[in-house]
């Protein structure tokens, strides 16, 4: 799978944070992209026609997860497929049946569906490490790696219909790939922090920095599993280039509370306001990412995203400047 020139791929939802990335770096090493899109024409897509070699290698499709002819249409003529598209809802949504769940699994299921019937070779799935550590019964003392698996009763019982949905559409996709023989591998992140590519949308995980420089009363002293979006995108297509690559991929680079956060922050930036107190949350884990660093996976330091993070927000218009 090594020889990129001139390969047809597609991208699902390829104006989002991760997907733009990952459309840069496809392009970059001379794939031609299929990217979905659902408003073709729009403001928020400008930044993909301006990445390098877009004129020439990448096709928008108008495309919804939910209309399988349109997805189908996208997906013909690829070797491989990225599905990244999926719901990240901000906040609590009024019907998360509609907007959350269904556009996550029967999507994803739709997306598989549409491979086979292209005989694509390989599909890479974006699902979430909201796919592997939402589990009350996790051990305490061990790394937590890939053979974990979030509880999808507990999801329903605690209403976290993000984490519910990414888990069953995981799920469903690995079955769908034993009962098919399609080649499905998945690559799990933590929060994806990072530069932002797209200029007139804001994605839920590009919030969370911005909100705890603009300091508050308290905040929970929650756990952050965080991994740079170019490192993302790179696992991705290793994820593809590598043969054998074959299962589910966790991806973090760093773990560390809130609290600590906040000091790395000010020690780079000791102007913003930042979170007068914390509460206690004993949530704290630690996740392996060894079976993608056996792929050939390397991440930055923590440093380098939060200062392009910052940068990045700060162009965008979503933080002051110091
Ligand atoms: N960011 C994180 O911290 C993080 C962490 C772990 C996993 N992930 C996963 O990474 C992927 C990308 O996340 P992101 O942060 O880049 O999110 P994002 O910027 O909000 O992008 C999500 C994309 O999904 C598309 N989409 C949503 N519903 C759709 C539908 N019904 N049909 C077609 N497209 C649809 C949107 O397309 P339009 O442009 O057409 O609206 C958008 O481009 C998701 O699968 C997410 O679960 C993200």
């Amino acid at each position: 799978m090594a020889d990129s020139t001139g390969k047809n791929v597609c991208v699902t939802g390829a104006g989002g944070f991760v997907a733009s990335w990952l459309v840069k770096l496809l392009l970059s090493k001379g794939y031609t992209v299929h990217g979905t899109v659902r408003q073709p024409g729009s403001q928020k897509y400008e930044h993909l026609l301006k990445l390098e070699k877009a004129s020439e290698n990448l096709k928008l499709f108008k495309a919804d997860l939910l209309n399988y002819e349109s997805i189908h249409s996208a997906i013909v003529g690829c070797s491989a497929v990225f599905h990244v598209a999926c719901p990240v809802p901000e906040t609590v949504v009024p019907n998360p049946e509609v907007e959350v769940i269904e556009p996550a699994v029967k999507g994803t299921l739709n997306v598989l569906e549409a491979c086979l019937e292209a005989k694509v070779e390989r599909v890479v799935f974006v699902s979430s490490v909201a796919a592997i550590i939402m589990n009350q019964n996790l051990p305490k003392d061990k790394v937590i790696d890939e053979s974990y698996w979030t509880d999808k009763d507990f999801c329903r019982r605690t209403q976290n219909w993000y984490c519910f949905s990414k888990t069953e559409a995981e799920d469903q996709a690995m079955n769908f790939a034993k009962r098919t023989g399609l080649d499905v591998v998945t690559i799990c992140p933590s929060l994806v922090l990072g530069p932002l590519l797209q200029s007139t949308t804001v994605n839920a995980s590009s919030l969370i920095l911005p909100k705890l420089l603009k300091g508050c009363d308290t905040v929970e002293d929650k756990t952050r599993w965080i991994v740079d979006v170019r490192d993302v995108v790179d696992a991705i297509l290793l994820a593809y280039e590598k043969p054998e690559a074959q299962g589910r991929y966790q991806c973090n680079s760093h773990t560390l509370k809130t609290r600590d956060l906040v000091e790395k922050l000010k020690s780079i930036y000791p102007n913003y306001k930042y979170p007068a107190k914390f509460t206690e949350v004993d949530d704290y884990k630690r996740l392996s990412s060894e079976k993608l660093q056996m792929l050939g996976w390397k991440h930055r330091p923590l440093d380098e995203t939060l200062i392009d993070s910052v940068e990045s927000y700060k162009d965008a218009g979503l933080l002051q400047s110091e």
